[in-house]
């Protein structure tokens, strides 16, 4: 069988050439990173995890009308999407006051924010993702005036579905981050959500106890990042309970 070509390897994720033209195969990996891949180690499961749970949270912005770039998953660990250039900025959407905005602001973490707040960070991770405002934005050109007015309402309508979902399985949705891409219809273009929704890019606590089920127990080493994500796909109903967990082959005699 012919190999398939590599397009882009990330931090967590491989891109390869999809079957068709304008696809694209997402592979997760079992890698973790943090503070911008200073801290790093390989989480057994966990791409497996984040592959269903992406899956999960596109399929429900797609039937609920929010365009995103998945298109089915393929396998344990890849899923089909929709090949699309991504804007060069990081959507983080925040509810609560965490990581770096309760450091910027000195504003103690899991304070309510009067209202969700936006921000924009641009993408390089030479430069640790920088905070960027629609000044720069539109000064580089990353981003038109119509992109900053659809990526703003994409990001709060993704914003208030996943709120909703994790309420419903006793989850707060302290804050998330999105990438969006553009594709291209015949002569017109649209921005879809694009890359990746899972606990690695979001911040989870769960409403009653606050236990942190995302990747700041990874950051903060809080405990088994396996068992958290599992958590949170236990109660969303997605993982079948066959498929977890994922325990190496054992011999049989
Ligand atoms: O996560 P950290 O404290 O470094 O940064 P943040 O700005 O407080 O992150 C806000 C949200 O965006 C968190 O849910 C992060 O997990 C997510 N994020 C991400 O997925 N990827 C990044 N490069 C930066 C933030």
């Amino acid at each position: 069988m012919a190999r398939r070509t590599k397009i882009y390897e990330g931090k967590a994720k491989i891109l390869y050439e999809g079957p068709e033209p304008g696809t694209i195969v997402q592979y997760f990996k079992d890698d973790a990173t943090a503070f911008n891949a200073q801290k790093k180690d390989v989480i057994e499961g966990k791409g497996v995890l984040n592959n269903r749970l992406s899956e999960f949270f596109m399929t429900g912005l797609n039937q609920i009308g929010v365009p995103t770039h998945f298109i089915k998953r393929l396998n344990m660990r890849e899923q089909l999407v929709r090949q699309c250039e991504i804007i060069p900025l990081e959507v983080i959407v925040r509810n609560f006051a965490a990581g770096t905005m309760a450091k910027r602001l000195g504003i103690e973490e899991g304070l309510q924010l009067p209202r969700p707040i936006v921000e924009y960070c641009y993408k390089d991770d030479k430069l640790g993702d920088p905070l960027v405002t629609e000044e720069h934005i539109a000064a580089f050109g990353w981003a038109s005036q119509q992109d900053m007015d659809d990526i703003l309402s994409l990001a709060l309508r993704v914003n208030d579905f996943l709120s909703g979902v994790m309420m419903a399985v006793g989850i707060k949705l302290v804050d998330f981050k999105i990438e969006i891409g553009r594709v291209y219809d015949g002569d017109f273009q649209r921005l879809i959500v694009a890359d990746e929704i899972s606990p690695d890019s979001c911040r989870l606590w769960d409403i009653e106890t606050g236990q942190k089920l995302d990747k700041d127990v990874f950051r903060r080493d809080l405990g088994s990042l396996t068992d958290a994500y599992t958590e949170v796909a236990r109660r969303l109903g997605v993982m079948p309970k066959s498929s977890t967990p994922i325990s190496k082959p054992k011999l049989i005699n």
